[in-house]
């Protein structure tokens, strides 16, 4: 039988900030197992990532580091491209959707749906910040989701609870660029009716069925794969916009469309296709070959990205036609550190790159354990700790310690080279017997995307030739029968020889180190499972120690570096001032006063001169706040004031007392308002 082919895909990262741990080992770290190991099995396949360079998680960065949007992406990918080459991730290609081919190759895509009549075109009210003339969609607004009350649920999704939302589902809803309540304004746009795609959908996740016609085997998906969308599809699918208002992104094709970007859920998932053209033309191939026909298509996703992967871009694909839908889609659950979500904007994160300066010689230390806590199947934890534990007492005492004893003892006894195997015990038959059987175990459950018990079952072979060795002791029966230890010791070489290959997908530097070690340079998947395949005679050379140990100072300081982190967050928040008294206190008459005219301080920027009604009289105050207010917007609004502050002159004039105003870690200023209704000019503050 033909093998079959494959166009694996990891989720294109946003470029508006670096990987962290999370990211590595729920997508990146696990489809590059499943390709190498692919790759090893003879698998004609294509592995594609690239980084998403649109929507507003880029721009927000952007007005965040106060840099264009350009200069964002072009930061961000360069330092995730090489995190990922410095890492061993094994793509094929890692393309950007910024490029000139993607706009190309996602507007030829929404011109073929459009012609096709996918799209619906609708006007409809949608919030927009008037101080910075911008329609506000997904993470433009926050507000409180309505399902979970959460207070800082964005416009498209709540983390906390998880809901989709769209921006007027939310409670309160403020923009995020001006920190106001945005009004509402009529916009037309091009919808997704994804309501018309249900019954097909369904039968496709369900069954794993497109036409009737048996595509996979649904039991093969993962339960909250299936789970999320089958709650989708049955609480009722809707028009989803997939054109946006907004200036960064892939403009809409169409000369009267000025001002339209494609949703970036559009365009990001096409982006797989848009790297794939770019790898065939560097490498003289057809990218179709790679999108139709008889393919599998794999997504290695984290699970906030379900619906787009195995809802909406299979409808994109089917409405394209002539492209092959996901076999599969293996989502993976979220990982935490030291007991909290990672976090990239309280900075709780282990940083790819970081990790990769401070630890240069550890790739695989860290593949390794990030694969052992793989979260496959729920959400699961990386520790400082278990790093240590895993990294010395299984990588150091099991795998190490074998592969050194099993190299050195032959140096020692026979100079290097391989001796013959005589007359065999039963335990030598079922180590053996086990290096036959282990290969196939590992590759039913790669196949079956199962990686975390795949690694499992390779390192099993390691700690059952420690524990040959262990048991048998050739060191010990080295002098009473050096004949049984030519056996023992050929075992226990074929055993590190297999090694060398059934670890390729899981810690390629550590297998090719060890084939080196044998002189071997194997690497077909077929090769494992083999007991001679070192030759008697064959010249191995002295090893060198696979993995040391991790120190406590290690772990130490790791943590530290974290719990400083966690100190340089709340240090963002100003320390308290020195005591005062009460009486102190009471001296300051502070009230609320309203305020009845502003108008701009000539030549000085900051100022504005208010006109405040205080309930005791109508007074002028200077107040340094025109680069957060409007004068026209704060006319009428009730404010908190310091009244018996001693009057003073600023730029000519006297200003009667303080407009007391809240400043936030950005240096944002806001006034103090009452919460309630009823609360006159006059009103005193205590
Ligand atoms: O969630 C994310 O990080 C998205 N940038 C993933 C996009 S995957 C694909 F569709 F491009
Ligand atoms: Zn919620």
């Amino acid at each position: 039988m033909e093998k079959a082919k494959y166009t694996v895909t990891a989720a294109l990262p946003y470029a508006n900030g670096p990987l962290h741990l999370g990211h590595v080992a729920g997508v990146y770290l696990p489809a590059d197992i499943f390709v190498r190991f692919l790759r090893m099995k003879g698998h004609d396949v294509v592995y594609i990532c690239g980084s998403d360079e649109h929507g507003a998680a880029i721009t927000l960065r952007a007005k965040k580091e106060g840099i264009t949007p350009q200069e964002i992406v072009d930061k961000y990918h360069t330092i995730i491209r090489d995190a990922f080459k410095d890492f061993d991730i094994s793509f094929d290609i890692f393309h950007r959707t910024s490029s000139e081919l993607h706009h190309q190759t996602a507007q030829d895509f929404f011109k073929v749906l459009d012609s096709k009549g996918s799209f619906t075109k609708a006007t409809s009210e949608q919030f927009f910040d008037e101080e910075y003339q911008q329609f506000l969609a997904d993470r433009y607004v926050t507000g409180t989701c309505p399902n979970c009350k959460s207070p800082n649920a964005y416009g498209d999704q709540c983390e906390s609870c998880g809901s989709s939302l769209n921006p007027t589902d939310l409670i309160d809803p403020i923009s995020t660029l001006s920190g106001k309540t945005p009004v509402m304004k009529s916009t037309s746009h091009w919808y997704l009716p994804m309501e018309r795609h249900e019954d097909w959908l369904r039968a496709w996740i369900k069954e794993g069925k497109l036409d009737g016609v048996q595509q996979h085997d649904p039991k093969e998906w993962r339960n909250q794969v299936v789970g999320q969308c089958m709650s989708w599809i049955d609480n009722g699918l809707r028009p989803r916009a997939m054109t946006r208002d907004l200036d960064w992104g892939v403009k809409v094709p169409y000369e009267d469309a000025t001002g339209k970007v494609l949703y970036v859920w559009l365009d990001a998932p096409i982006g797989y296709i848009s790297a794939t053209k770019q790898w065939a033309l560097d490498h003289n191939k057809n990218w179709e070959e790679y999108w139709t026909g008889d393919r599998k298509l794999v997504h290695f996703i984290g699970k906030d990205n379900i619906v787009f992967h195995a809802i909406i871009f299979p409808i994109l694909l089917k409405e394209h036609g002539g492209l092959v839908l996901p076999d599969n889609v293996p989502a993976y659950e979220f990982l935490n550190l030291e007991g909290d979500k990672f976090s990239t904007s309280r900075n709780w994160a282990v940083w790819l790159h970081e990790y990769i300066a401070r630890h240069p010689d550890k790739s695989d230390e860290l593949k390794y354990v990030l694969t052992s806590i793989a979260p496959e199947n729920k959400d699961s934890e990386f520790t400082w700790k278990e790093y240590q534990t895993r990294v010395n007492s299984e990588l150091a005492d099991i795998l190490g310690n074998f592969v050194n004893r099993a190299l050195v003892l032959t140096q020692k006894y026979y100079d290097g080279k391989v001796p013959a195997r005589g007359e065999l015990t039963s335990e030598d038959q079922s180590v053996l017997n086990e290096i036959a059987e282990i290969p196939n175990r590992i590759e039913k459950l790669i196949y079956q995307y199962k990686l975390r018990e795949a690694q499992a079952e390779a390192m099993n072979l390691a700690r059952l030739g420690n524990k040959f060795l262990a048991d048998t002791e050739p060191w010990k029966l080295i002098k009473t029968d050096p004949q049984r230890v030519e056996t023992i010791m050929n075992i226990a070489l074929q055993v590190t020889a297999n090694l060398g290959i059934v670890l390729q997908p899981f810690l390629p530097a550590t297998a090719r180190k060890i084939s080196s070690f044998l002189g071997l340079d194997k690497n077909e998947w077929s090769d494992a499972g083999n007991p001679d395949l070192l030759n008697v005679g064959e010249q191995t050379s002295a090893p060198t120690i696979l993995f040391k140990k991790i120190e406590d100072e290690l772990v130490n300081e790791e943590i530290e570096r974290l719990e400083s982190t966690k100190m340089e967050n709340t240090s963002n928040v100003a320390p308290q001032k020195d005591e005062t008294s009460f009486d102190d206190f009471m001296k300051m008459d502070i009230r609320l006063g309203k305020i009845i005219a502003a108008q701009k301080v000539e030549k000085a920027d900051k100022l504005l001169q208010l006109t405040v009604d205080t309930g005791i009289d109508q007074r002028t105050i200077i107040s340094g706040i025109a680069e957060h207010y409007a004068p026209e917007e704060i006319v009428g609004k009730t404010v908190s004031v310091l009244v018996n502050l001693a009057p003073r002159k600023i730029r000519g004039v006297e200003s009667q007392g303080m407009i007391l105003m809240a400043e936030n870690q950005e240096g944002k200023l806001s006034f103090i308002v009452p919460e309630k209704e009823g609360f006159d000019p006059g009103s005193e503050i205590r």
